[in-house]
């Protein structure tokens, strides 16, 4: 499974840890930035990815700026896109079995690294459940 993840400045940092975690763990990484904490525009990274990951050129994107705000709003402009700002492993968990986020969003600047880890493990872990949530889904697709 390929995973694209990108950041602005004010993500970078745990963009970096949050790549050499899921690397480790054994998945493809596609890094479509930034590589600095020079500042940047995160509507650029969050579409980036938003596209990637629209385009099949990654299964899931992990989209991270200073809140998780912006480039979650950025990422979801792109159609075909559920991208999902977690603070919690529950909603972690609850944004792919309920929302089947193909993006999560992360705050660097607001969530600690371990928790963010956690995040991220709990969303690539927690399978989709379908069934009423499916109808639903569709629904956000077509809009
Ligand atoms: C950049 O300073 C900051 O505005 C950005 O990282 C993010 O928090 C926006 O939502």
């Amino acid at each position: 499974m390929k995973i694209a993840i990108a950041s602005d400045h004010g993500g970078y940092g745990l963009k970096q840890k949050v790549l050499d975690h899921v690397s480790a763990r054994g998945f493809e990484v596609i890094d479509l930035g930034t590589n600095s904490e020079e500042s940047v525009d995160y509507p650029v990274y969050g579409q980036l990815c938003g596209e990637t990951v629209a385009s099949g050129k990654a299964d899931l994107g992990i989209v991270i700026c200073g809140t998780g705000i912006g480039i979650s709003i950025a990422a979801n402009k792109v159609h075909g896109i559920r991208c999902g700002l977690c603070t919690s492993v529950e909603m972690a968990h609850l944004t792919k079995q309920h929302n089947n986020a193909n993006i999560l969003a992360l705050g660097g600047r607001t969530t600690l690294e371990n928790l963010a880890i956690d995040i991220v493990d709990e969303w690539l872990d927690t399978e989709f459940e379908g069934g009423r949530h499916k109808r639903r889904v569709d629904m956000l697709d077509n809009m």
